[in-house]
């Protein structure tokens, strides 16, 4: 079947250094089968011509050791350009007498919304308005970006919306850490191998920590960042994804619905979260950054204690942390196991083994890590934490990840929904953050907990761990 994919804000920043540099890489690979068209909606006065050289420029700029000049001009041929409003009824008729011009009676289709988030009701109302939901002619499918609503009230009320105009199996919401090869093999890694997942549970591990540092401050986006802050931008979605992914039960198999449903059981065994264990912080400087408003109390880092109500995780800690201008950039899971229970060496420093420490970097510098206890050689009793790694470099080659987007786009031009949230999972996630939301609100500016950019976060994000006896570690090297 022939695929038509129209792009919502097909001027913007996201079409440019994600949407198209992924699909030109896609035909590259030769992994868009039989004929295909692309068209570029938006309010601007383009033309086809103009439009794609535009696109060349940052296909050329984002994708700089894929670009091919002879490929681009082969891909091009099927790019289009459509001038219209999102909010003009009229002009979603015009498009789709425009499709069906490009089109030969049956094609499926995928209607990307690469728009800012007030457009995305506005957009599936005229395209279901427009008959353009209707799947006679080939499926209808349309991908929401995050932010998926601003709260749980916001995040049902858009679902409502769409679910108006289109069936949930049509409905692809992105979370691009999903699309991460690294974050997918934390599936691979568990369910592929016998050896992991018996250890894989309160009897063998004392607490997992999930950081998603940023070394970036918020840049030119305080029109958003201001409002959202990082428990919105950075908790709700790739946070709980990946927590959902290395503590959910084996699915039967790697079917959309089965994935989904273990990671939905995660989700609604949450325990809400105790005050004491949430810590918000902002990073000096932020209220100098341009349109952050006077006084704002926006988190700009977070760190979280969470439990799951269940059998396997009972008793043990799961840490999340994330913020902007930390010290580095770094996306690690990290699983403390459990000291052995009895200890036959002499120690000389202090009476405690050092646990061992499995370290899955997601990126940079991806690969896996497993410290664990060795004899130093010569010596009496003396041991010394050695490290087991895997790098992707090493072993795949050096530009073997492919970028987020490919592989989501791939599926969704697919229909597989595997890797795209449902909307149970999406409300669950929001209920948690709302309730963390509620409970870190400050009542005075003055209460602001600050921490120095270049750091790791304030000192209480420590402090939390070191209540239990725990510390953040990290075993991926930084860049
Ligand atoms: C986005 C957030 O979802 O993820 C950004 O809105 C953040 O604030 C980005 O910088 C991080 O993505 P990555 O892939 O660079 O870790």
């Amino acid at each position: 079947m022939d695929k038509t994919i129209v792009i919502f804000g097909a001027t913007g920043d996201l079409t440019h250094r994600k949407l198209i540099p992924a699909i030109y890489n896609l035909f590259r690979k030769e992994r868009l089968s039989g004929s295909f068209v692309i068209i570029g909606f938006a309010r601007r006065p383009y033309t086809a011509e103009s439009f794609c050289q535009e696109l060349q420029d940052s296909a050329n700029e984002y994708s700089a050791n894929t670009f091919n000049l002879d490929t681009w001009e082969k891909f091009s041929q099927h790019i289009h350009y459509f001038q219209g409003d999102l909010n003009s009824a009229k002009d979603f008729e015009g498009l789709e007498d425009y499709l069906h011009s490009l089109e030969n009676g049956q094609s499926d289709r995928l209607y990307y919304c690469a728009t800012a988030p007030e457009f995305y009701e506005s957009i599936a109302r005229n395209l279901g308005n427009a008959g353009m939901t209707i799947q006679a002619a080939g499926w209808r499918d349309i991908v929401i970006e995050k932010p998926f609503g601003s709260d749980l009230s916001s995040a049902r009320a858009l679902n409502q919306t769409l679910h108006r105009f289109f069936s949930e199996s049509q409905i692809f919401r992105i979370d691009h850490y999903l699309g991460k090869d690294t974050a997918q093999n934390i599936l691979y890694f568990r369910f592929a191998n016998a050896i992991f997942e018996p250890i894989w549970n309160r009897n063998y591990i004392d607490n997992i920590q999930i950081t998603v540092a940023e070394q970036v401050n918020i840049g030119d986006r305080a029109g958003y960042y201001d409002s959202a802050g990082v428990l919105r931008d950075i908790f709700q979605n790739h946070l709980l994804q990946i927590l959902t992914l290395i503590s959910m039960e084996p699915p039967a198999s790697f079917d959309a619905d089965a994935l989904r449903n273990e990671k939905v059981k995660v989700l609604s065994t949450l325990l809400p979260v105790k005050p004491e264990d949430i810590i918000v912080a902002q990073y000096r400087g932020y209220q100098q950054t341009p349109r952050v408003a006077p006084g704002s109390t926006t988190p700009t880092f977070g760190a979280l204690k969470l439990h799951l109500g269940n059998w396997r995780w009972q008793g043990v800690h799961f840490y999340l942390r994330s913020g902007k201008a930390l010290a580095e950039k770094s996306t690690e899971v990290v699983v403390v196991f459990k000291r052995p229970p009895h200890l036959i060496f002499n120690l000389d420093s202090g009476d405690k083994l050092t646990p061992n420490i499995l370290s899955l970097c997601i990126q940079p510098d991806e690969g896996i890590h497993l410290s664990f206890e060795a004899k130093v050689p010569d010596s009496n009793q003396e041991m010394r934490s050695v490290d087991m790694e895997f790098h992707y470099q090493t072993d795949f080659g050096v530009n073997a990840i492919p970028d987020a987007y490919e592989r989501l786009l791939l599926d969704a031009i697919k229909g597989d929904a595997s890797l795209f949230a449902r909307n149970d999972e999406i409300e669950l996630a929001w209920k948690l953050i709302d309730q963390v939301i509620q409970d870190s609100q400050i009542e005075d500016a003055k209460e602001l907990l600050l921490y120095e950019p270049g750091s790791w976060g304030p000192l209480e994000a420590r402090k939390l761990l070191k209540r239990n006896g725990h510390s953040w570690h990290s075993m991926c090297r930084h860049s």
